[in-house]
């Protein structure tokens, strides 16, 4: 059997997704009317055989349990849990510290998902390719561009066998342009052990421990901080693992011409919130509202929202639970956060509106257009570098035929002149 792991990371992380990470933890913010963990979860539930999810990451225990309870609503063939660490062990520490969880019921494979990617996830030929190579492990990979490449892991890859010969995580050098979606298929057999031999490298190699603090040096406590000084260790796939799976196992590269992003910033979740729109749109999701003279496709309207006729929304839009959209309004490549309101004859375009949030009549709340395929939602104005798109925090306010022009607008904010290029805190 198989089962998935997502790595959610904490709260620490995503400082980048701030300020929208400021009221919502990353994997639960909506992008096309779902928290983004719901996209990884769906594509999970679509791998036959697949019946456990575990969600590793250092949260808080709550975070994640009214998300847990809807899945399972939604989802009753699996059973999902959520395991805590105690503090951020790396993407590797933590599948290796709740290996016993892991194991359970002896799957002979798991898949790893990074939470924070957006990507079709074609998990299913992921195991095809497993199957065929006999593999140990599975990576799946996409093409980016020269410039962006060393953001990401890179793969040097067999063309012919699809064999994974290096991996070198962030390089400083080019190497190569087929890069890590941050998506596995690892066999139970060789993962395991060749974390635990990272581990134990790393222990023969000497190294500082630093102590704690005097009152609580008494021998006990020191033995025990010295045992599991291995532990307490982050240990990371992406540089302590991956490199020797290239150079000694059955390691194979999934290249996917599907679509795939990143999400760290929080303009990150434009281009996301419209691959995912596309996709739906492209399956026919009832979700989606359908086209008409005033929406161009894919928007997705949640259904408590209310949204003037005669305003024009599309493409690429989201409207959450509760807003209130006036006459006359243009929303494009944008999501407008739940209890939100757009009044009549205002402008929104590559925004997000952070939840509760005003926008009077006639402003324009607008950001910049970045170049299809680019891995960046920054952009250089003035020399300057600036987010390209414009983010108002929870609880903002712009005022009436006020103009917001690529500006991050921190929570509780009320704009009452034009902003062009300015983090507003
Ligand atoms: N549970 C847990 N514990 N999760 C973690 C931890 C941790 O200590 N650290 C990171 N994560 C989660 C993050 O939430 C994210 O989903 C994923 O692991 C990877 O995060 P980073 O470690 O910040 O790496 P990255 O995003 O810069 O790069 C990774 O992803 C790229 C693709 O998006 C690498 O795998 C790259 O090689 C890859 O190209
Ligand atoms: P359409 O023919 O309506 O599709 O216009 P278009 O092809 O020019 O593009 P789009 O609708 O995306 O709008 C282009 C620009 O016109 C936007 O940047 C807006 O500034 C402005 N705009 C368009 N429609 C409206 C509207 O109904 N209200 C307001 N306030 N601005 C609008």
């Amino acid at each position: 059997s198989t089962k998935a792991v997502i790595l959610v990371g904490g709260p620490s992380r995503g400082t980048r997704f701030r300020p929208l990470s400021l009221d919502v933890p990353k994997p639960l913010f909506d992008v096309a009317g779902h928290p983004i963990l719901w996209h990884c979860l769906r594509a999970v539930a679509k791998v036959p055989n697949i019946k456990e999810v575990i969600l590793v990451g250092y949260y808080d225990e709550s975070v994640f349990r009214d998300f847990i309870k809807d899945s399972a609503r939604e989802l009753p063939q699996i059973r999902m849990q959520y395991l805590r660490e105690y503090q951020a062990l790396g993407t590797a520490g933590g599948l290796y510290h709740f290996r016993d969880v892991i194991l359970k019921g002896n799957p002979n494979r798991f898949f790893v998902l990074n939470a924070d990617v957006c990507c079709s996830f074609p998990l299913t030929e992921m195991l095809h390719l497993f199957e065929e190579k006999d593999a140990e492990a599975v990576i799946l990979g996409t093409r980016v561009g020269n410039d962006a490449a060393s953001n990401f892991g890179c793969i040097v890859s067999d063309a012919h066998t699809k064999r994974v010969l290096h991996y070198v995580e962030k390089p400083e050098s080019h190497i190569s342009n087929l890069i890590n979606c941050g998506v596995y298929l690892f066999s139970t057999e060789t993962i395991f052990p060749s974390i635990k031999s990272a581990i134990k490298r790393r222990s023969d190699r000497p190294r500082m421990v630093s102590y704690p603090s005097s009152e609580n040096l008494d021998n006990s406590f020191f033995a025990e901080k010295l045992e599991d000084g291995e532990k307490n260790e982050v240990l990371r796939l992406e540089q302590d693992i991956l490199s020797d799976l290239a150079d000694s196992k059955q390691f194979y590269v999934l290249e996917t011409k599907d679509f795939w992003r990143q999400i760290k910033t929080a303009g990150s979740a434009i281009p996301a919130n419209a691959l995912y729109l596309q996709k739906a749109f492209q399956s026919q999701s009832e979700e989606l509202a359908p086209p008409s003279a005033n929406i161009i496709p894919p928007v997705f309207i949640d259904r408590s929202a209310e949204v003037d006729p005669t305003a024009k929304l599309g493409p690429n839009v989201s409207i959450g639970p509760r807003v209130v959209i006036g006459p006359g309004v243009r929303v494009k490549e944008a999501i407008v956060l739940e209890d939100s309101e757009i009044k009549h004859d205002a402008c929104v375009l590559y925004s997000i509106i952070g939840w509760n949030s005003r926008v009077g009549a006639w402003a324009r709340v607008e950001g910049t257009p970045t170049p299809v395929g680019s891995h960046t939602t920054s952009i250089i104005k003035n020399g300057v570098k600036v987010q390209s798109i414009t983010i108002l925090g929870k609880d903002c306010g712009v005022g009436d035929e006020v103009r917001v022009q690529n500006c991050v607008c921190l929570p509780n904010k009320e704009l009452k002149r034009d902003v062009t290029n300015e983090v507003i805190m």
